[in-house]
């Protein structure tokens, strides 16, 4: 009896089919309905409307091409993305937009580690800010606005809340803001590790004002920070160095709180409680640059500023000059 079964090729086939159903329906969609297996983090708020058009665009534009969104439960990726992501992250995401591919870097956590104004001028023409991207430019979403009825539509599809009011102003939004949202959303549900805490405020930079130290902070400020705060620190993105509008007198800020600010970013800059741009913006370099490297940025930082302080003259010309991106 038991080696008919094998002779019988249609109706084995028929039987390990049935099998195997059982098996997926009791394995599979059986818990995908229990309601544990859909956690939700406590700080997790549904899409607003101007940041679903914008995870509309991104599905669209085909990001999920080149950029993951999750951040895998390993040490390399945590010390480079932040914390590692959460099934209950998810929760509003339908369809999640996980990718599997890294083009371009992880960008769960990428919410609140740049100003809006970094990510305009990225969008705009990514090589202008990091040279080597092959990032495609995507400028032409200033132009686009959006359609508030088919966002509205959306919205009711996906069962999200929002007010008629929050409709209403999608009418004066274009695709670039939406997009712009929604990255600054990301990750917004789970602690940053980052903060001024364990930093020592009253350190003192062991470099001082070495000329040595000044000339490796420059090519260390060049590789990474010219970038938001201009080729001579006369600031873009970020804040001028040389100025006094932001930064204040000449010697503002203790050397632990610039190493603190440069480490931890614009929540550091928020724990000590220094005035700032409202969406922050300032990325924490702690990871990347080694706290030799920071010492030496800040005895670069300091530079400029007594160099300004000297030359009151040259103020007036450097800030004309600031017009532009650098
Ligand atoms: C052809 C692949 C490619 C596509 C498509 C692409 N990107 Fe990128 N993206 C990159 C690469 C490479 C980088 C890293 C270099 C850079 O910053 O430009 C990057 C960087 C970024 C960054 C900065 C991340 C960081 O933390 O440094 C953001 C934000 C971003 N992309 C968003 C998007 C969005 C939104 C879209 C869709 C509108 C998109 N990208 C489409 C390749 C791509
Ligand atoms: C992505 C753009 C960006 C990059 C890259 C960047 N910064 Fe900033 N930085 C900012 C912004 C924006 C602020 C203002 C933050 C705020 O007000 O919270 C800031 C603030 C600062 C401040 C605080 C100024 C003050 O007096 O409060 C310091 C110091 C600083 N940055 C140093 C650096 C250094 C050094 C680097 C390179 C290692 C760097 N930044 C790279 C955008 C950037």
């Amino acid at each position: 009896m038991a080696g008919k079964i094998y002779s019988r090729p249609i109706l084995f086939t028929l039987m390990v089919t049935a099998a195997v159903l059982a098996g997926s329906i009791v394995m599979m969609a059986y818990p995908m309905l229990r309601p544990d297996m859909h956690p939700k983090l406590e700080k997790l708020r549904p899409f607003t409307p101007l940041q679903l058009a914008g995870r509309d665009i991104y599905q669209r534009e085909g990001c999920v091409n080149c950029h993951t969104q999750t951040v895998r439960p390993l040490r390399t990726e945590v010390m480079r993305y932040g914390d590692y992501s959460k099934a209950g992250e998810f929760f509003y995401d339908r369809p999640f937009l996980w990718g599997s591919k890294r083009t371009g870097p992880d960008l769960a956590r990428e919410g609140g580690k740049r100003p809006d104004s970094w990510h305009a001028a990225h969008f705009e023409n990514a090589q202008a800010i990091v040279p080597r991207s092959n990032m495609p430019p995507y400028g032409w979403l200033k132009k686009e606005k959006l359609d508030p009825v088919s966002v509205k539509a959306h919205m009711d599809g996906l069962g999200m809340p929002y007010t008629p009011q929050q409709i209403a102003e999608l009418a004066s939004k274009t695709e670039m803001d939406a997009l712009i949202a929604y990255v600054q959303q990301l990750g917004h549900a789970v602690e940053k590790p980052r903060s001024a805490g364990g930093l020592d405020l009253a350190a003192v930079n062991p470099f001082s004002s070495s000329p040595q130290a000044i000339a490796a902070g420059a090519a260390i400020y060049i590789a990474n920070c010219a970038v938001c705060h201009g080729n001579e620190a006369h600031g873009g993105i970020g804040p001028s160095f040389v100025d006094k509008k932001f930064l204040g007198e000449p010697g503002y800020g203790t050397d632990g709180e610039y190493f603190a600010i440069i480490s931890a970013g614009s929540d550091a800059k928020k724990a000590i409680g220094r005035p700032g741009l409202p969406d922050g913006g300032m990325e924490a370099f702690g990871t990347q640059i080694p706290p030799d490297g920071i010492w030496r940025l800040v005895s670069f930082i300091r530079a400029q500023q007594h160099h300004e302080a000297t030359e009151p003259a040259g103020v007036e010309k450097r800030e004309h000059e600031t017009g532009g991106k650098h």
